[in-house]
């Protein structure tokens, strides 16, 4: 392994993600917990990956960040690890479109003792989020929602980020197909493309400086460094 075509970006190798939960441990008790009591709610087993949610946890105390904005809460689990992550008079805001999962997520947050330290806002992101500016700039941006959306939200967070502001996007290796440019089923084309737009701002916008971490699922992750 020499040469930079003979190193692969990240591994799916099972036995190096055995080794990696069984020696970092990502999961405690409380969040696989969450799991268990989404899945009963009849909720989609969509949240973060377990060393995803822990990526989620240290990435956000490397920031220092205080105030936190995340699209797509569902059931709490990254957003538990943002709290966790959160200095006492730190902040996490949180929308969800559907009451049914904040409702899991409100339980989660309430059950580790979190109750004063969040604000969900349930209904569609790009219409609630205005209501935050006035708190804002903000520190961190984590987009999961809708997918066809994360080209909107990337603007929000462009002008809504401290310069030092970190914007993060789940699933940007959409599921193995983030390279692909035609598609035999039209209805994977939006969420590619628009993941694809997401990517390729990032990287060529000069407000950010930005790369894709080799995660499971594939963590964008931008800098802010100017307006
Ligand atoms: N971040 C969560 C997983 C989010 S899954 C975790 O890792 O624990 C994506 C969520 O986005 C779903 O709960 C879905 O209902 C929500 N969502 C989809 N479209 C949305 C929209 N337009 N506005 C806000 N939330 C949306
Ligand atoms: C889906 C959405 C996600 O955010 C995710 O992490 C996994 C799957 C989905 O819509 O299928
Ligand atoms: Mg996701």
């Amino acid at each position: 392994m020499s040469s930079a075509e003979e190193k692969d970006f990240g591994t799916a190798d099972a036995n190096i993600t055995r080794y990696a939960i069984e020696t970092f441990h990502p999961e405690d008790a409380a969040l696989q917990e969450i799991r268990i009591r989404a899945k009963k709610a009849d909720l989609p087993p969509i949240h973060v990956g377990p060393m995803d949610a822990l990526h989620l946890e240290v990435l956000t105390r490397m920031t220092g960040a205080k105030k936190v904005v995340e699209i797509g809460t569902l059931a709490g689990l990254s957003g538990l690890c943002f709290l966790r992550a959160l200095p006492a008079d730190g902040r996490l805001y949180t929308f969800e479109y559907e009451e049914k999962h904040a409702k899991v997520a409100r339980e989660t947050f309430s059950k580790s003792g979190f109750d004063e330290r969040y604000e969900i806002f349930v209904g569609e992101a790009i219409k609630n989020l205005p209501q935050i500016e006035k708190h804002g700039p903000f520190d961190l941006v984590f987009i999961d929602a809708d997918k066809a959306s994360y080209p909107d939200y990337l603007d929000w967070a462009a002008k809504n980020l401290k310069i030092g502001g970190v914007v993060l996007g789940d699933n940007t290796f959409a599921w193995g197909e983030i390279w692909k440019t035609s598609f035999d089923n039209p209805r994977q084309a939006l969420p590619v493309n628009a993941l694809r737009e997401f990517n390729s701002r990032l990287a060529n916008d000069s407000r950010f400086r930005a790369t894709i971490l080799p995660t499971g699922e594939g963590l964008t992750v931008g800098v802010k460094v100017s307006n």
